[in-house]
């Protein structure tokens, strides 16, 4: 008989690498899917892989999560009783150079997953959606129950595409399913084109930064093992159908972090200070109640000590990898 899994799709990127290691830690067998594709240096999440996944057993498939026979040909091998699903185009500036990369993965990847979920009669499905969704909100912090019908961003509208066809499967077809909505996640291992990573590269590199928003924009910093515990939660609960907010629930100003690296670098970053980029939003704040009421989950790093422990995780990864 077949042994009962949890397929990742994303599984090589910062947050799915996190979330796959804490489930086989937690004795679960799991299934990995990517596709390296090169947003960013692939070599980075051949690293991940290799490094954090090391000591697991785990299965590895190098597809495109949009290529339905390809997916299928996995599902038919393996016993796949939930799915996490994280694998997508991220980044809201790349939009202007390849908007076809966000429909193809946040869109078609989707679909294509909530199918075979159909299909396979999977037990869950949990999606990564994020804080984008909210765009430039009346209110502070944002709630789920908000309105979120003016997406400014092309990432954000394809984010809010996933969550509108993932509960159309919940209700047609009574799949349970929990979209969880990320805000800001960082951490080691974490993504090069987020801003704590290139202001760290600067720093140590001695090279100015280009801060937006003159620099008045803030972030609900979440760290990466707190958003791994929340994602682990939401596939453990089964609940029928859930939004919820995975945020710290407490907002820094952009240039609070960046006063973090450099007291955790020991440099002081030149600044040039811009104005807003299209498709950023000044501020991102959640309301958790959700999260702690559906899911029994509360954020526990703070800012101070999640970003030396990136700063750190940098300075030992490139000492042996060439930025
Ligand atoms: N990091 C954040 O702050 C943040 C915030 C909100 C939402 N999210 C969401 O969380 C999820 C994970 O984000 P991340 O920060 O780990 O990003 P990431 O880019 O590091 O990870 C995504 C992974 O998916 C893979 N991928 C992309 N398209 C694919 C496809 N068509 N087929 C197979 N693999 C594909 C990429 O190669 C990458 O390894 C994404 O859905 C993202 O939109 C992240």
């Amino acid at each position: 008989m077949k042994q009962a899994c949890i397929l990742v799709t994303g599984g090589a990127g910062f947050i799915g690498v996190h979330v796959a290691r804490r489930l086989m830690q937690g004795g679960h067998r799991v299934i990995l899917v990517d596709n390296f594709n090169p947003y960013y240096d692939p070599a980075l999440k051949e690293a991940r892989v290799q490094k954090l996944l090391a000591d697991t057993h785990h299965t590895l498939y190098r597809v495109d999560i949009a290529d339905h026979n390809a997916m299928r040909e996995i599902f038919q091998k393996h016993s796949i009783a939930s799915i996490c699903h994280l694998a997508a185009q991220a980044g809201v500036r790349y939009a202007a150079k390849d908007p076809f990369a966000y429909e193809h993965s946040n869109v078609q990847g989707t679909l294509t997953l909530l199918e075979l979920a159909r299909e396979f009669s999977v037990r869950n499905v949990v999606i990564a959606s994020s804080s984008s969704i909210y765009g430039d909100a009346a209110h502070y912090p944002v709630k789920e129950t908000d309105i979120t019908d003016k997406p400014i961003s092309l990432y954000a509208a394809t984010k809010r595409a996933s969550e509108l066809m993932a509960y159309s499967y919940h209700h047609l077809y009574n799949l349970p399913i929990t979209c969880l909505r990320f805000f800001t996640v960082y951490g080691p291992w974490g993504r090069p084109d987020m801003a704590l990573f290139s202001f760290t590269k600067a720093a140590l590199e001695g090279k100015p930064i280009d801060v937006f928003g003159q620099g008045h924009m803030a972030r609900d910093f979440t760290y990466i093992d707190d958003i791994a515990d929340g994602v682990v939660k939401a596939l453990e609960k089964n609940l029928p159908w859930a939004v919820v907010n995975l945020g710290r629930g407490k907002p820094e100003s952009l240039m609070h972090m960046i006063e973090l690296v450099e007291s955790a670098t020991g440099k002081t970053l030149e600044k040039n200070l811009l104005p807003m980029q299209p498709g950023d939003v000044q501020k991102t704040w959640a309301d958790i109640t959700q999260a702690k009421a559906l899911l029994g989950w509360e954020p526990k790093t703070s800012l101070e000590e999640g970003v030396p422990r990136f700063v750190q995780w940098y300075r030992d990864y490139f000492s042996s990898n060439t930025p």
